[in-house]
């Protein structure tokens, strides 16, 4: 809530509803030994990762262009990044890359410590100028398009990242009560919605749950969208806090 009131009170002025920007994005693939499992991803399946992304965002505006893929061996980042993690201090101390509007995406195994379990996670607008180091995408290597992962290889899980990375909330932020993610188009959702549950409706009023939208944590087949007050508030986000003229 303290950080809602911060973003309220220091808000820029919207430019206007159809304004665009296309941002520079850095891959940074980071892998145990040279095949696959080992998270050594194949160019093709990055430059399809940047499609997913630029039709995905294509309603809010936002696009993106790769500017660079570095690769990076080593066991111990690719098992042991995490939040907060040494590891992770250690990877994007040396390879993050451009100032507050660069996209940096890390492709780890999220195999140990607080990263088991986790399809990616991401840094806010918001923690740029205190940690501008650490700002950025993490994401399991394994949820690009085409992966054999089952629910979660259609790329969605950069999208719902990156939506973080741009300042949205989970749709289900809050539960059922108060502001919820700050966004009034989505309708509140009591907790996560998973695999595709049509017409689930956890909150009083406000119509049934968002499954379909990118902030949930439904399949990626099951996710269609952001809404139009998602697109205001991230570019908001943007402007305010990386610097975009959006
Ligand atoms: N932050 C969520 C996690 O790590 C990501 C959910 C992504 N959902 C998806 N359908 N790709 O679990
Ligand atoms: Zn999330
Ligand atoms: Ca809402």
């Amino acid at each position: 809530m303290s950080a809602e009131r911060r973003f309220q009170s220091q808000r820029l002025p919207a430019e206007s509803e159809n304004a665009t920007a296309t941002l520079d994005v850095y891959f940074h693939v980071v892998y145990a030994n040279e095949t696959y499992e080992g998270g050594y991803v194949p160019d093709s399946q990055i430059h399809d990762q940047v499609k997913v992304l630029n039709q995905d965002y294509n309603s809010t505006g936002i696009s993106f262009n790769l500017v660079n893929i570095s690769r990076i061996q080593s066991e111990d980042m690719f098992l042991r990044v995490a939040p907060d993690s040494e590891q992770e201090a250690g990877l994007k101390k040396v390879f993050r890359h451009g100032n507050a509007s660069a996209l940096n995406v890390y492709t780890v195994g999220l195999a140990e410590g607080d990263g088991q379990g986790l399809l990616g996670y991401a840094t806010f607008p918001m923690d740029f100028a205190e940690k501008p180091l650490n700002d950025g995408v993490v994401l399991l290597y394994s949820t690009m398009p085409g992966s054999s992962q089952p629910k979660y290889n259609l790329g969605r899980t950069l999208v719902h990242e990156s939506g973080h990375w741009m300042g949205l909330y989970h749709t289900f932020q809050g539960g059922c009560t108060g502001s919820g993610d700050e966004v009034d188009d989505t309708p509140p959702e009591e907790s996560a919605a998973y695999g595709c549950p049509e017409k689930r409706d956890t909150c009083p009023g406000g119509g049934p749950d968002p499954i379909h939208n990118f902030m949930d944590y439904t399949d990626d087949s099951c996710m269609t969208g952001f809404t139009k007050g998602q697109a205001k508030r991230l570019k908001a986000q943007l402007r305010t806090y990386r610097g975009v003229d959006v």
